[in-house]
């Protein structure tokens, strides 16, 4: 391994967004949460992190960029990935420029990480989920981890829970599990994405402003204050999870949307029974779920399901091309991209549109 070299990986993936929520941890370091969740994962054309990880003899310690900026990686978040990857790491050989890496000498080298979101970061679209993800996806791909995606889920997770959701396309399942060590709390696939894929995803950016309240600490105050997060967890999530994986099976989008729906507000409310209280919506927000709910009470059966993570930004989920469409001309004619409704547009691609307030 000696002499003035670099090896380097680039993983893209891709974020996820939850339509059965997580909200709320029973073990804060190892990320176990209080209730299993289901999420759908976004086209990876559009809304995703992009990591190169480098190695080199010449590295004196690790580094890492995100968005260009340097962050620390002293926080025990990214530690639990590294130490966890690098346990996994085997011998990598590049015989094109003449590299032996063992196993070994994993321990002793320093790596430089590049990390960049093709979305906002840190407002509520899920940029914890992909850049985890992709942060234990390329380092395995470098060090030669020959772990299962489920292996691999089960080490994102200790970087940001909703990432382990990440490693899978479709339809996901992280399972909460039961053993105290989490070894059994990992995501699985439920569906691929060709399962249902006249499903059309627009992501409205009501504001890409860094949300007030992290995830983290969002969830870590409701565990500690809200009672309705213990009801959600025990009583109500457990059936949801059992009539959301049969919607999905079935492809019954009036159930999907009615779960979906249903979950995102009561998350939201768990979010109000917290004290204090956190605001994570706005009240373009709460306008869009109203125009949502009119548009399809005016329907034989619902066209839209609404839902809405940590932060103001619309997931709108449309049954088809054609409700998606009509959905877009109604926002823009609703929401017209001005300082008014702080909600400029623009279209990336026919699969998922974002519209970004700027
Ligand atoms: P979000 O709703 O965007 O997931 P969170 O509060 O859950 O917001 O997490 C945001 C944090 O996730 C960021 O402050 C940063 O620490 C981390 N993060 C976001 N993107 C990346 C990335 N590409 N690589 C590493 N960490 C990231
Ligand atoms: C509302 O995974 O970002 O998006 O595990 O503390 O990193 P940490 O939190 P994070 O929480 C996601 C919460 C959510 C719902 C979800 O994705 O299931
Ligand atoms: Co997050």
């Amino acid at each position: 391994m000696a002499g003035e070299w670099i090896l380097t990986v680039t993983a893209q993936t891709p974020t996820n967004i939850a339509v059965i929520k997580y909200w709320g941890k029973r073990d804060e370091s190892l990320i176990l949460p209080v209730n299993d969740s289901i999420s759908v994962t976004l086209d990876p054309e559009h809304l995703c992190t992009t990591t190169t990880v480098a190695v080199s003899p010449s590295f004196e310690q690790d580094r890492m960029w995100l968005n260009g900026e340097e962050i620390s990686l002293s926080g025990g978040r990214f530690q639990s990935c590294l130490r966890e990857i690098r346990a996994r790491a085997t011998d990598v050989e590049n015989k094109e420029k003449g590299i032996k890496i063992s196993k070994k000498d994993w321990e002793k080298l320093h790596l430089h990480i590049a990390s960049f979101n093709n979305f906002p970061t840190a407002a509520g679209l899920a940029s914890s989920a992909a850049g985890l993800a992709c942060l234990v996806f390329a380092l395995g791909k470098l060090m030669n981890v020959k772990e299962d995606h489920s292996q691999l889920s089960a080490i994102a997770r200790q970087g940001s829970g909703s990432a382990c959701r990440s490693l899978y396309g479709g339809f996901v399942k992280w399972i909460m599990g039961k053993e105290e060590n989490g070894s059994d709390s990992l995501a699985v696939q439920l569906a691929d994405e060709k399962h249902w894929d006249e499903l059309v995803i627009i992501i409205a950016v009501v504001s890409s402003r860094q949300k007030e309240t992290s995830s983290t600490s969002g969830m870590r105050e409701s565990v500690e204050t809200s009672l309705l997060l213990q009801h959600r967890a025990k009583e109500v999530v457990p059936k949801r999870i059992l009539k959301m994986e049969e919607a999905i099976q079935n492809r019954d989008f009036a159930s999907f949307a009615g779960l979906t729906c249903a979950d995102s507000n009561q998350f939201h409310a768990v979010c109000l029974d917290t004290c204090p209280p956190i605001f994570y919506m706005n009240d373009t927000s709460h306008r869009i779920i109203s125009c949502v709910e009119k548009w399809n009470r005016s329907e034989e059966a619902p066209q839209i399901a609404y839902t809405f993570d940590a932060g103001p930004n619309a997931v709108l989920i449309a049954r088809n091309r054609k409700a998606a469409s009509l959905l877009l001309q109604r926002l823009l004619y609703y929401f017209p991209p001005s300082a008014d409704t702080n909600m400029n547009s623009y279209v990336l691609g026919d699969k998922s549109i974002l519209k970004d307030a700027g």
